[in-house]
């Protein structure tokens, strides 16, 4: 396990090791309820709320905001051969008062350190040259404090060196080899190599697949990397889901805490330093303390032109629900793919993009250019206990 120095990883938590797998609805919801009570009855405190230390009891509890968890569907899948998820344990720490931030990171970091999820973390699927690339960014909407890494190599959990960047320096951003030397400095293990047996063996295939194309013309090169791709994921060797996947993770407590974070392996196979939306601020998280939060999953490309992030939380700030916000985003989506190379033959996206969003309120949504089958669920976790809902989609049917 490596080393962690800034915050505790799940698994060590006190409180978490006292919950059980299994654990009933009522069970779940009576240890969360007890501790929004607790802080729903705490005094109020005249700290200005720049001043106040966010999340810590004592602070105003507001009482038109419902508390939620929301995530990508591998937020409620994954749990590192622990007892919970990552919603589950956000939802449980933000309830008992942590900060809303802190509680993010510590369910991701159970999606990041789990080997069996290929798109995030440890065993994350390696790039072109079989070394896996992290990324991951973090904001902290009441201190309107960032930060981000891209890029980064060694580390199991990039979400913790992206809150090392907004803590502990000036910047936003880090990226490459520096990242990793940042991280090192900051105490945290580099690993020589996070490639699981299963993501080594899935990239010497993509390898033996794909050579003879490696160094075609672009758009022919395009349409048989697509080729490989589909058909590795119709052999049963990639999740589809997993080629661009990532876990966002948002959340808002009852004192109207808002946060949120990203973080990825990237776009499997991808060319060396090759960096998506998900550590851009604006792109693959976009997080404003008074209005929402707007995180993504899918391509990143496609993403990073619209700033599509910060476009969601800007409609919600004039007064959007976050559906109608993140939906606004899918479309101009749509609206700025216009290579053939990106239309599938009814002349639509030909790949997905996904986004979580939740508003001050506690209004929440997950929304997608599609929603098929098994990319048709976000996870959620308020009162009501952990589940999955579904995904509002802009186009029917599939990318393919
Ligand atoms: N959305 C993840 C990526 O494109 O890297």
């Amino acid at each position: 396990m490596p080393h962690c120095p800034i915050a505790p990883l799940p698994h060590m938590l006190p409180r978490g090791r006292q919950m059980r797998n299994g654990m009933s609805r009522r069970d779940f919801m009576a240890s969360t309820a007890v501790a929004g009570l607790a802080a729903a009855t705490e005094p109020l405190v005249a700290a200005s709320y720049r001043e106040r230390p966010v999340g810590a009891p004592g602070v105003r509890v507001q009482s038109n905001v419902r508390p939620v968890v929301v995530s990508s569907a591998n937020g409620h899948r994954f749990r590192n051969g622990g007892t919970k998820t990552c919603i589950e344990t956000a939802y449980e720490m933000m309830m008992r008062g942590d900060d809303v931030l802190d509680a993010l990171i510590a369910g991701v970091n159970i999606v990041e350190l789990d080997p069996a999820e290929s798109s995030v973390g440890y065993g994350g699927l390696p790039n072109a040259e079989g070394v896996v690339q992290l990324d991951s960014s973090v904001m902290h909407g009441p201190k309107k404090r960032a930060g981000a890494v891209g890029a980064i190599e060694g580390v199991r959990t990039p979400s913790l060196v992206a809150k090392a960047v907004m803590e502990s320096t000036d910047h936003h951003l880090i990226v490459g080899k520096d990242a990793g030397t940042f991280a090192r400095n900051m105490g945290f293990t580099i690993e020589d190599d996070l490639n699981t047996d299963r993501s080594r063996k899935a990239w010497l295939e993509w390898k033996r697949r794909s050579d003879p194309v490696h160094y075609l013309d672009p758009n022919r090169k395009e349409a048989a990397l697509r080729e490989v791709m589909l058909s590795m994921v119709d052999d049963g060797l990639v999740d589809e889901n997993h080629i661009y996947g990532t876990i966002n993770c948002n959340g808002v407590n009852a004192n109207g805490d808002i946060c949120g974070v990203t973080t990825t392996s990237g776009l499997a196979w991808k060319i060396p330093g090759r960096v998506g939306d998900s550590p851009i601020l604006g792109a693959g998280l976009y997080v404003d303390g008074t209005v929402g939060a707007a995180g993504s999953t899918g391509r990143g490309e496609a993403n990073l032109f619209g700033l599509c992030s910060m476009l969601i939380v800007e409609e919600m700030r004039h007064g959007k629900h976050p559906k109608d916000a993140g939906l606004e985003a899918c479309r101009r989506i749509q609206h700025n793919t216009i290579e053939s190379r990106l239309l599938n033959d009814r002349g639509l996206p030909n790949f997905n993009v996904n986004f979580y969003v939740l508003n001050a309120k506690g209004d929440y949504a997950g929304v997608a250019l599609y929603a098929p089958g098994a990319g048709s669920r976000f996870a959620v976790c308020d009162e009501k206990g952990p589940r999955l809902e579904s995904i509002e989609p802009l186009l029917e049917g599939s990318s393919r």
